[in-house]
């Protein structure tokens, strides 16, 4: 197999850790046996671009069971398990991924699974389909499809296929409910809280936690803040999600005010320069920063630099920025995802169901009897509800069928009161 990880010494710490994930993910487990006997993605070749944890190597191996040729680059240079990684490649999977790893790597990382003549990609913020309409152009008409599996990736995708220049058709992983609703909202909300714990150790209680951006995403990490008993600020452009967060018992205000008050900020918003150097000059001294959104431009750690005379790493994943007038600033994981660059993302009970979307959606691909045009797809319906209902059954929750009476009901408009 060829490979580029770490240390191939650690597979079997990484086989046991993926083991232990696999034990979380039952509706993946059920998708990978039915795979196994159906063998329905037989020689399809598949080139995903994720991050490299124990969820995505049980993904990985779901769609190896269901016969696909398969190979794996990182999606974040920082958030690789080298350990998953190792074992990955013990598994057969070419995989080509190392923690840190520097931006050269990973573009030659992403190569290296892109040599590999995928017909389908699967991306987790459109890397592989960035480096495709780039520099790979020769290549696409090989390409069948592509699936997406985050919100900054799908806005990206829907703005090429709005401008035209969107060469195959992508499914947008990401949109459909069982994923965003779930991953997005409880994954984000626990893992960066995780991440954050991790790498400082702060008590939550009593501290003003100020969260940029009020999505899926921040939704979540604002009802987990509140729970730890920090006190929340949500900073917003959107009117209707302003409204939800004030509704929800949050204060909502500008981030030029927000940035006064707070002890710890989290930005999670898919756009740039949430913080920036307004932000830093009237941060409390000791602020804690960081983000948890796909790319590390929320930060704008330039802006931070030219504040700064001197930086030190205190802890793992927290360097302190000493500023000018002698506040110090701590910028945790380097403005990088926090939740995957400190902790390890998601926990895999949600990734269950983004994993299962992914795998049901490759085999949708697979079926396919002609090629879908170039453009942004939703997941099919029926796979979203078939998830829900795998993730049900496993969780022994029963529940509710319409009547037929009520069928009839719904289905009528002559009825009122
Ligand atoms: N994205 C967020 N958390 C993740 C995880 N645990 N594995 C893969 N991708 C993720």
């Amino acid at each position: 197999v060829d490979f580029d990880v770490k240390d191939q010494s650690l597979a079997a710490r990484g086989k046991v850790r993926i083991e232990w994930a696999g034990a979380h993910m039952p509706v993946l487990a059920a998708i990978r046996d039915r795979f196994a006997k159906e063998k329905p993605l037989d020689g399809l070749r598949v080139a995903a671009c994720l991050h490299v944890t124990t969820e995505t190597a049980n993904l990985m191996l779901a769609l190896q069971a269901g016969g696909a040729d398969v190979s794996l680059c990182a999606s974040n240079p920082l958030s690789t398990q080298d350990d998953t990684a190792a074992a990955l490649v013990e598994y057969g999977i070419p995989t080509f991924a190392i923690k840190g790893e520097d931006n050269d790597t990973y573009y030659k990382h992403i190569d290296c699974v892109l040599d590999r003549d995928p017909a389908i990609t699967m991306d987790d913020g459109a890397d592989l389909v960035s480096v495709l309409h780039k520099q790979r152009v020769e290549q696409m008409s090989r390409i069948v499809a592509g699936t997406e599996e985050t919100t900054t990736g799908v806005i990206r995708l829907r703005q090429m296929a709005a401008d035209n220049v969107l060469k195959f058709p992508i499914v947008a992983v990401n949109d459909t409910p069982t994923k965003h609703l779930f991953d997005n909202r409880y994954g984000t909300g626990q893992s960066t809280l995780d991440g954050i714990t991790r790498a400082t150790n702060i008590l939550w209680a009593g501290q003003h936690v100020v969260i940029g951006g009020y999505g899926y995403g921040g939704r979540g990490l604002a009802s987990r803040a509140r729970g730890l008993g920090a006190q929340v600020i949500v900073t917003e452009v959107d009117p209707v999600k302003a409204l939800e967060a004030v509704m929800e018992g949050f204060r909502v205000m500008p981030m030029i005010d927000a940035a006064r008050i707070g002890d710890v900020f989290i930005t999670v918003t898919g756009d740039k320069d949430i913080l920036r150097r307004e932000h830093f000059e009237v941060m409390k001294d000791g602020a804690i920063v960081a983000n948890t959104g796909h790319f590390d431009v929320e930060i704008n750690k330039d802006d931070l630099r030219a504040l700064t005379t001197e930086t030190r790493e205190v802890r793992d994943h927290v360097v302190e920025y000493l500023l000018e007038d002698g506040r110090k600033v701590y910028l945790l994981a380097d403005g990088r995802l926090v939740n995957l660059a400190a902790a390890e993302g998601h926990p895999a009970a949600v990734m269950d169901m983004s994993f299962a979307d992914q795998a049901l959606t490759v085999e949708w691909l697979a079926k396919q009897a002609g090629p879908l045009k170039p453009a942004v797809y939703d997941v099919p319906e029926d796979i979203d509800r078939e998830v829900a209902r795998l993730k049900l059954q496993t969780m022994g929750v029963a529940i509710d069928e319409l009547t037929p009476e009520q069928v009839r009901y719904l289905g009528s408009w002559q009825e009122g009161t």
